[in-house]
This record gives structure tokens, C-alpha cells and sequence, in this order.
């Protein structure tokens, strides 16, 4: 089943306590995730990332995305966001095409 961007807009909402996506998204809790598809880890200019984040040495792709989406803190002991991941591996990546249409700033 192809993943479906609307479905994963609807799933943003868990995401939309910390974080901002679109024209102008600041960052909040989280740093904002305009374009974070094909971003190296840790590399928003002016967030303060955990010392876990900034040295990760990851690139948010799909296949990091969908491992850090299901078990934030197992793919990256030590990172601040505390969120105990998305269940659904389908849903993982609709929330992945939904972010992937957002290009960076
Ligand atoms: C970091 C996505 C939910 C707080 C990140 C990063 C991504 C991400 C991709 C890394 C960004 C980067 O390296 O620039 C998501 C998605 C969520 C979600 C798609 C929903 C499924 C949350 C929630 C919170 C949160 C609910 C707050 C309770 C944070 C924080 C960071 C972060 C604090 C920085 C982590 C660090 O520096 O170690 N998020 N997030 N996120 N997120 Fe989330």
C-alpha cells in the first residue's frame, strides 16, 4: 500500500505538541522540520540540540527516520525528545510522505 500523505497529516497532531512544519515554523520544543527529509541529524541553526543529537553522525532518510519514529531513544540513546514512538510501521511512513512535502527553508 502506497503511504498516504493525508493520513500522515492527521498523525502530525502527536507530533504538533513540540514541533512546527510549514511556511514560517519556528522551533518550539523541537526544532521545525521544514525539509528534514534528506537533513543531517542535529543541523537546525539556532536549536539547542542534546549532545546525543548533534554527535549521531545520522541523515534523516527514510529508513532513519522510520527506526528513530518507532523507538525515538533506542536509535539515539540519549536524545531529548521524549516521545515513546509511532506503533503503526504504516503510519511511520505517512507521517514520513507527509514531512516529505515540505521542502527546507
Ligand atoms: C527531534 C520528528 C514528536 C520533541 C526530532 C527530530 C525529528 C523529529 C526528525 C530530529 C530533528 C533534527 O535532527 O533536526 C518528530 C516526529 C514526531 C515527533 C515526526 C511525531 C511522530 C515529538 C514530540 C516531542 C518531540 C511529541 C516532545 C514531547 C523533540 C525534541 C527533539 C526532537 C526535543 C530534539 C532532540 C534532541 O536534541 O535530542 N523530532 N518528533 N518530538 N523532537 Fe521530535
Amino acid at each position: 500500500l502506497a503511504a498516504d500523505p493525508a493520513n500522515g497529516k492527521a498523525n502530525f497532531t502527536k507530533c504538533g505538541f513540540c514541533h512546527r512544519i510549514g511556511e514560517g515554523a519556528k522551533n518550539v520544543v523541537g526544532p521545525e522540520l521544514n525539509g528534514v527529509v534528506g537533513r543531517p541529524a542535529g543541523s537546525v541553526v539556532g536549536y539547542a540540540y542534546s549532545q546525543a543529537m548533534k554527535t549521531s553522525g545520522k541523515t534523516w532518510d527514510e529508513a532513519s527516520l522510520r527506526a528513530y519514529l518507532a523507538a525515538p531513544s533506542a536509535f539515539i540513546p540519549g536524545t531529548r525528545m521524549t516521545f515513546a514512538g509511532l506503533g503503526d510501521p504504516a503510519v511511520i511512513d505517512d507521517v514520513i510522505a507527509y514531512l516529505k512535502t515540505f521542502k527546507p527553508d
